[in-house]
């Protein structure tokens, strides 16, 4: 039975290694992933994509919902010439049966080269990892991490800024229980002179845990619940949504969804010429559609595009042809 260590620095070598949390990295991990996908991007956008993984499968196991993530994953495989087992809700699979994770990804792991899985519950994609013949990729789990998101995100702003050190942003939304937000400051913690303004509602705050653990790395977090705090000429904006699934009370949820809205006039007072408007989406009503015309506006396409192209690198890496 493979018990291997599912957490493994990744220390300049992608090839073999599970992709579960942005604290395998170093930003020279990072850099190789960012250079990667800069070739990716130029590959998609000249000739569509190329045979770099014919002959590799990769699947899919997705147990909670997913519309880019998932699709991204495959799209990025398909692109690269590998083939896929796209299993978007497991409903129709053994789980149904109540085969154990451990058990399912063993059974994925005699078909194919790398799983790309995504679970409600924290630490059980790390489980999967452990148990895992293949590469197992992170695409969430639960409340804990989302770490392509975090890379396609932290490529987004290095696109547009041409470094990740210096950089100020703003978090907003439900960063108690956002795996997105959770792994992008575990990623950008990684560099010099970084601040996040986390703007929240106070329940909604990072658990003190997360927040201890992160100001530790050295990331400046500084905890506002007013609009008005936000600091002019941000980097980035970072909207996201209320987690409604992580609620137990819905009545709590419906109080707190709609705390900040992303309003056109919102970013005519407090956005700066070049602050990246972004939100790992889906939105459910916390950025106004108006606002989706704003050349700021990077979450309507190029956020997206990136996850395309920054999950063709990490395939490539991880399956050992890049
Ligand atoms: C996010 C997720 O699933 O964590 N979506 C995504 O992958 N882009 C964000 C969310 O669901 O709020």
């Amino acid at each position: 039975m493979p018990q291997k260590d599912s957490i493994t620095q990744v220390k300049g070598n992608f090839k073999g290694k599970s992709i579960l949390s942005l604290d395998q990295f170093s930003t020279s991990d990072l850099d190789i992933v960012f250079k990667q996908a800069d070739k990716m991007k130029q590959l998609v956008q000249t000739q569509g994509g190329s045979d770099l993984l014919k002959g590799k499968m990769v699947a899919g196991l997705f147990y909670e919902p997913s519309s880019r993530t998932f699709t991204s994953f495959m799209t990025a495989a398909q692109r690269l010439g590998a083939g896929i087992i796209p299993l978007l809700g497991m409903q129709a699979s053994s789980v149904a049966k109540g085969e154990t994770i451990e058990d399912t990804i063993r059974t994925f792991g005699c078909n194919v080269d790398a799983v790309v899985m995504r679970h409600p519950q924290v630490g059980s994609v790390g489980l999967a990892a452990k148990y895992s013949y293949v590469p197992v990729l992170n695409a969430g789990d639960g409340i804990g991490e989302h770490p392509t998101q975090a890379v396609l995100d932290m490529f987004t702003i290095r696109e547009k800024f041409g470094s990740l050190d210096n950089i100020t942003g703003v978090l907003t939304g439900d960063l108690l229980n956002g795996r997105t937000t959770h792994s992008l400051i575990r990623g950008l913690s990684l560099f010099k002179n970084v601040t996040i303004y986390a703007l929240t509602p106070g329940k909604l705050k990072l658990s003190r845990e997360d927040y201890e653990n992160f100001t530790e790395r050295g990331v400046k977090i500084v905890e506002i619940s007013e609009v008005a705090d936000i600091p002019k000429n941000a980097n980035f904006w970072y909207w996201t949504r209320v987690q409604k699934e992580r609620f137990e009370d819905l009545n709590e949820y419906e109080a707190l969804k709609h705390k900040y809205i992303m309003t056109k006039q919102l970013v005519t007072d407090y956005a700066g010429s070049d602050t990246l408007l972004m939100h790992p989406l889906p939105r459910v009503g916390e950025i106004e559609t108006d606002v989706d015309t704003d050349p700021r506006a990077v979450y309507i396409k190029t956020q997206m595009q990136n996850g395309v192209y920054t999950r063709m690198a990490l395939l490539a890496l991880v399956l050992g042809k890049a």
